[in-house]
Formats: C-alpha cells, sequence, structure tokens
C-alpha cells in the first residue's frame, strides 16, 4: 500500500499510508488510538475506496477493491468488532454467503466436513452446532479465523484480536498465528498490546495521525522505542501509585447470590467492601463471574440472595437508574452494547445520563448546555476528533472508549464501577486513564475495578480480590500481590498448569 489517502468527510483518516506485507510473516501495525489502523486495513479488505495512492497485490495494481474482489485475491479480515450473527449456528455463521449447495438446498455435510478440515489442521477448540451467543469471545474469534480461511485467504488481518481475550486465550490464538505462518500466510497484527506486539511480530510499523511513520524489525527493536514512534514523546506507564488515607466503608456486599450465564459464572456468595478512597481491584480469568456480579450491583441482574449496601443503605435489586440516583457510575466491560448508542453523536452519548436532569427542561433539550459540556468533556479526555456532532459510530475503538470512561467519571457519584476500562485504548490514553482512576480515588470516591489485565490491577488497586467460578478465593493488599501468587488463586487455588494451561 503506497501514498494511501482516505478522508471521511472532513477527517483526514489516512493522510500519508504506507504499508507492505512479505508472504510469511506476522506483521504488526500500531499507532494511537485514531491513527488511521483500522481505516488503512478496511481500505486494503475493499471496504472503502482509496482517494489517493496504490495497491498493490503480487505486483500487480488492483484498483477499485471491494470485499468480494478482496476475498478473490486471498484477503482476509477479522473486525475489531466481530460481525457474526447471534441467532445462527457456528457452521451457518462461517459459510454465510459461500454455502456448498446441493439441489436446491444447502449442502451440510459437505460444508461441515470441509470446516472441520481446518479446525483440526489448526487444532482449534470450536464446536459448530452451537449458536453464536453461547460461545465465549475466544471462540467467536476463532470461528471468525475459520471463516476467514475457509474462504482462502493467505493474507489475514486481525484487528485487535487481544483486547477481548484473556492472557490464556491470547496464547492459543498465538500458537494459532504461528502454524499460519509456518503455512507460510501473511498477518496483519493490530494491537496496543507492546509486549504481544514483541512476542509475535516479525515487523512492526507504525502510524501516527494518519502517516506512516516507519517499519522496525522485531529483532531491532524495544517496546520503548515503539512506544515513541507511536506518541513521539517518552511515556511512562508504571505510573506512580497514589496512596490516599481510606475512609469509612462505601460499598458493602454481603454474601450475594445470582444465576450465571454459565454454570461456572453464577455468583455463589460473595462478600466484599470498598471503602472510600479506595481502589479495590477484581482479578479473576474471564467468564468466572465477574461479569455477572457487575451486573448485579448495577441492577442488572436480579440479586437472588444477599445485600448491597451502600453508605449503609440498601440498594438491592434497585433498577439501573436507581442504581445510579444513589451514587454509583458504572463504566461496562462492553462499550458497544452496554456503554454507547453508536448511532446517537458524542455528545448525545457523554450526556446520556443526565438528560432528564441537567440538560433538559421539561422534554425540551438545551442542545447549547448539551454542546458546551461536551465540548468540554472532548477536550478534557482529548476525544479525537473534537467534533462532538459526528455519531459516535465513526470514531475509532479507544475514543469511543473515551466517551464512556468521561462520561462516568465526571457524573460524580460516589462509586465508581469500572470494568475493562482501558480495554482497547492506546498506551497514551491508558497512562490517562490511569491516572483519572487515581484521581477519581483521591477525591474520596470509592473504585470497584474489574479487568482482565492483571498488570493493571496490580499497578491501580489498593486491596484485590481474586474471583473464580462465582466466589472470592482471596484476598490480599496490593503490595503482596504478584502474578504468581495472584495466578494460583485465579485458578481456585490449584497448581499452576493443572488445566494443561499457564497463568500469566
Ligand atoms: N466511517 C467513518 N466515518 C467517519 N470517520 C471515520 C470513519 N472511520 C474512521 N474514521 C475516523 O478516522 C480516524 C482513524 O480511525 P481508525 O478507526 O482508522 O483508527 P485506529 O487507528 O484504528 O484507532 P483505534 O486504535 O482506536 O481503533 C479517526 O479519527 C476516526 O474517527
Ligand atoms: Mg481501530
Amino acid at each position: 500500500m503506497k501514498n494511501i489517502k482516505k478522508s471521511f468527510g472532513e477527517v483526514k483518516a489516512v493522510k500519508d499510508g504506507n504499508f507492505n506485507l512479505r508472504k510469511g510473516e506476522i506483521h504488526s501495525l500500531i499507532g494511537e488510538n485514531g491513527a488511521g489502523k483500522s481505516t488503512m486495513m478496511k481500505l486494503l479488505y475493499g471496504m472503502y475506496d482509496i482517494d489517493a495512492g496504490a495497491i498493490t497485490i503480487n505486483d500487480e495494481i488492483v484498483r477499485n477493491l471491494n470485499p468480494k474482489l478482496a476475498i478473490e485475491k486471498g484477503i482476509g479480515m477479522v473486525h475489531q468488532e466481530f460481525m457474526l450473527v447471534d441467532d445462527l449456528t457456528v457452521l451457518e455463521n462461517i459459510i454465510l454467503g459461500f454455502e456448498p449447495q446441493r439441489g436446491l438446498k444447502i449442502d451440510f455435510t459437505k460444508a461441515k466436513e470441509n470446516v472441520q478440515q481446518y479446525i483440526d489442521q489448526y487444532g482449534m477448540d470450536i464446536q459448530l452446532h452451537k449458536k453464536i451467543n453461547q460461545i465465549s469471545v475466544g471462540e467467536a474469534q476463532r470461528v471468525e479465523i475459520i471463516k476467514v480461511l475457509t474462504r482462502g485467504a493467505n493474507i489475514i488481518i486481525l484487528d485487535e484480536p487481544t483486547a477481548v481475550l484473556t492472557p490464556q486465550e491470547a496464547k492459543s490464538l498465538f500458537k494459532i498465528l504461528d502454524k499460519l505462518r509456518e503455512d507460510g500466510k501473511s498477518i496483519v497484527f493490530i494491537s496496543h498490546k507492546l509486549d504481544e506486539v514483541m512476542e509475535i511480530s516479525d515487523r512492526i510499523s507504525v502510524m501516527r495521525q494518519g502517516e506512516y511513520i516507519g517499519s522496525v524489525d522485531k529483532k531491532d527493536t524495544s517496546p520503548r522505542e515503539l512506544a515513541k514512534m507511536m506518541i513521539g514523546r517518552e511515556v511512562f506507564l508504571n505510573i506512580k501509585k497514589k496512596y490516599t488515607e481510606t475512609g469509612e466503608v462505601l460499598l458493602k456486599v454481603n454474601d450475594l447470590w445470582t444465576s450465571g450465564e454459565k454454570e461456572i459464572s453464577k455468583i455463589r456468595g460473595i462478600s466484599l467492601e470498598v471503602k472510600r478512597g479506595e481502589i479495590v481491584g477484581v482479578a479473576g480469568i474471564d467468564g468466572n463471574g465477574q461479569s455477572e456480579f457487575i451486573e448485579s450491583l448495577v441492577g442488572l441482574r436480579k440479586v437472588e440472595r444477599g445485600q448491597v449496601l451502600l453508605e449503609n443503605k440498601d440498594i438491592t435489586n434497585l433498577n439501573p437508574k436507581q442504581v445510579r440516583q444513589a451514587g454509583v457510575t458504572y463504566i461496562p466491560e462492553d462499550r458497544n452494547t452496554r456503554g454507547l448508542n453508536r448511532e446517537l453523536s458524542i455528545a448525545e452519548n457523554l450526556i446520556a445520563t443526565n438528560v432528564d436532569s441537567k440538560f433538559s427542561k421539561g422534554v425540551i433539550l438545551n442542545t447549547n448546555k448539551m454542546k458546551e459540556y461536551a465540548d468540554r468533556l472532548a477536550e478534557k479526555f482529548d476525544i479525537r476528533p473534537r467534533d462532538t456532532k459526528i455519531a459516535a459510530s465513526a470514531l475509532s475503538g479507544g475514543n469511543a472508549q473515551k466517551i464512556v470512561v468521561a462520561r462516568e467519571v465526571e457524573d460524580g457519584g460516589k462509586l465508581l464501577i469500572a470494568s475493562q476500562p482501558t480495554r482497547g485504548v492506546d498506551i497514551g490514553a491508558i497512562e490517562s486513564i490511569r491516572s483519572i482512576i487515581q484521581e477519581v480515588k483521591a477525591k474520596g470516591l470509592g473504585v470497584l475495578l474489574i479487568s482482565a489485565d492483571l498488570e493493571e490491577v496490580m499497578s491501580l488497586s489498593d486491596r484485590i480480590v481474586v474471583m473464580h467460578e462465582g466466589k472470592i478465593t482471596g484476598e490480599m493488599s496490593a503490595d503482596e500481590a504478584n502474578e504468581e501468587n495472584l495466578g494460583l488463586l485465579m485458578m481456585g487455588g490449584k497448581e499452576l498448569g493443572e488445566k494443561g494451561e499457564d497463568v500469566q
């Protein structure tokens, strides 16, 4: 891809994009939120037309790319936001649009045989008969990869594939990527996690604000150099923990029980406290009830037994609005389903929790006031682009996340529940979101932090509790915590490696 330009209206998403990919390499594409990474790769996949520049595949200049032509040219893309159809089975999703026919009917036997071949070849754990809404995110991603492979891809683009994966799932993805590379496939890997980039890549290219900055060989570079290329300055990820005096108990959870999406994610008797001025981190392998627990606190899942008290006031089973009014703000783990309305503007999303109080008179929305507020937040939280009238769907992943963080933090409240607050955001923004969370604590609020990222839990929390199969298997101060003792508790106190996996 040479001297690529692409604008969306006023927004110059790619000003001078350059990218070249060799056969049989894993090539990472990195850069800050909004740098143009997804756009570059969507152009390669033919989802948009380029405004200028040239795309050459196997020495042939390809004009007027569209996804169909891209697939014919051997390009496959796994998007940042998955594109699977929930109500269909895994198999139906994989063959969608490319169904083998037998007479007028779909030949499912043939389809299954074909797909199974790929699954076996790459040793993937996929259950073809399940519906998409019954499988884990990690499995959904393997489904996306198989889908791309069955369409004959030689170039496989993975847009932030690990953002939604646990460390264990990421490891198993990397094994698959290694095999694909051995088979001569070329892989584009987009990620904000520099340690992963350093682990998996052969080469790394960097973009900043729509421009190509450069490419380096993995063996010749370091995370520090990469961070500097991305941001244009030094970044300090290990921010200093602020110690504040903790106050009285703010949140108290007593012997809480709820149903679970799965057997292992049922909540079975959780008790926990968060004090004012304290960050309590919840560590655990995704799917061990963290989501269910949080949902039950914020009124999205019924508490079957037990109590939730905020400042000694019973808030058990209040509805989400009442919970919010009681003083709980909430950064949900999935910004797209819970955190944002993608059709609405940045401004509308920023005021969404306050529409009927601060920003309206009767049924009339005070648009000036809304704009003023939104512009101030966009500035403060560095949401790019600054134009708050544009739809949330037009934002890059990390900037969309910043809207949610900005809204919830500005909402005040007494307790902030932050679930995966830095998912999908770049290292500069991680730095700023983490210090925002520290400020929230310094103001005397309590924070309940849930993160699949152990490093994040350890660097922010004052106290850490570990969840396993819907129970708390241990608690320690952040000073006592390390990857080993947390990892052990995350596996339910069993010896490491018992399940055939490492714990990070
Ligand atoms: N369909 C669209 N309409 C309008 N603007 C868009 C559209 N797609 C992307 N943009 C804008 O183009 C710029 C680059 O976005 P892109 O999604 O390529 O960033 P990115 O590098 O993938 O960021 P992230 O790491 O946050 O995913 C952003 O400013 C974004 O808001
Ligand atoms: Mg992106």
